[in-house]
């Protein structure tokens, strides 16, 4: 059987070009991941809540170069959205990202439904304390104990190499370094550099929700925070609260915008930096705002 399995796989990507496959069942994953990893191959994987972008095809491509096999999940997690979020309107397009997928080399996009991966039994949740509460944790209470307990979930139906996620989303990288640090899970997290439009704004599934107006002024968070950041460098910024008020100020431009937060943080244990800086010390500045209705994040 493990033969058979190695032996089709070799057929499919080298003589029939990319015959990529869908797996929806977690049980079917698991059997079969668990045999292609006994031939060998390495596996490279990249969760993912589809709407693919740019942002989401950097990780896929440096996937496709360090590993064997690609494997993509698409899986909108409800555990990860609080009640008045934005689960039931976030983008399901997996027409054209089945499209991306197959245009990028991935060979395998597991698919599973809410029901194949919370069973209505669910009992058990993962959480990294400390680092689920702060920053984005204290604006969406429960999502980082969402993302976790999905992400160990597909780690262990995938039992991956490699996972790749993005420096966007910065704090749940490092709550996902920490379980994997903290769980002993075998697998190595590679973390890729945010990905922009033209104009600066990090590419999001959730810049869907934004008029072009919006997008443009949006531009304006990143531009506020990677300014701050040459200041610093310069010597102009000397001390967290100038730097925050700095930012709080140049964002404040933006129409429609309600921030959240602004924090100088410490990029290993995310605890905020207090008084004098400098680009000596080890610093990554978060933010995270509402403009209009959606909900945006970055850093630098
Ligand atoms: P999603 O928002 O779909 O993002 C999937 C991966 O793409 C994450 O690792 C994210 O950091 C990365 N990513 C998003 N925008 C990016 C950009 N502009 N540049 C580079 N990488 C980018 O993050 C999630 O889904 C979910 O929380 C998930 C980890 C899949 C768990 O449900």
């Amino acid at each position: 059987m493990v033969d058979r399995i190695c032996g089709l796989w070799t057929i499919d990507r080298f003589f029939s070009g990319f015959k990529m496959k869908i797996i929806t069942s977690p049980v079917v994953a698991q059997r079969y991941f668990v045999k292609l990893k006994k031939c060998g191959k390495t596996i490279g994987f990249v969760p993912t809540m589809g709407a693919l972008h740019e942002g989401h095809l950097s990780l896929i491509k440096r996937a496709r170069k360090e590993n064997a096999l690609v494997v993509v999940s698409i899986f909108i997690n409800p555990a990860q959205f609080g009640k008045n979020e934005d689960f039931e309107k976030y983008p399901r397009t997996f027409r054209q990202d089945k499209k991306i997928c197959r245009q990028t080399g991935v060979d395998i996009i597991f698919y599973p439904s809410t029901n194949d991966i919370y069973k209505q039994e669910h009992l058990t949740f993962v959480e990294v304390k400390n680092l689920s509460d702060i920053l984005c944790g204290k604006f969406r209470p429960g999502h980082f104990r969402g993302v976790t307990t999905v992400v160990l979930k597909l780690f262990n139906i995938i039992q991956p190499t490699r996972a790749y996620f993005g420096t966007k989303d910065f704090q749940q990288l490092k709550i996902i370094e920490k379980m994997v640090d903290d769980l002993n899970i075998p697998v190595k997290i590679i973390s890729c550099p945010t990905i922009r439009e033209k104009f600066g704004l990090a590419f999001s599934s959730r810049n869907k929700y934004l008029s072009t107006g919006q997008k443009l002024d949006s531009a304006l968070i990143y531009k506020a925070i990677s300014d701050a950041k040459v200041k610093i460098s310069e010597g102009y910024l000397k001390d967290i609260v100038s730097v925050k008020k700095y930012i709080t100020k140049a964002v404040s431009k933006i129409s429609g915008i309600n921030l959240e937060y602004v924090e100088i943080v410490d990029p290993k244990t995310l605890t905020n930096i207090e008084g004098r800086i400098s680009l000596k010390n080890n610093l990554r500045i978060l933010i995270a705002a509402k403009v209009g209705r959606t909900r945006l994040i970055d850093n630098v």
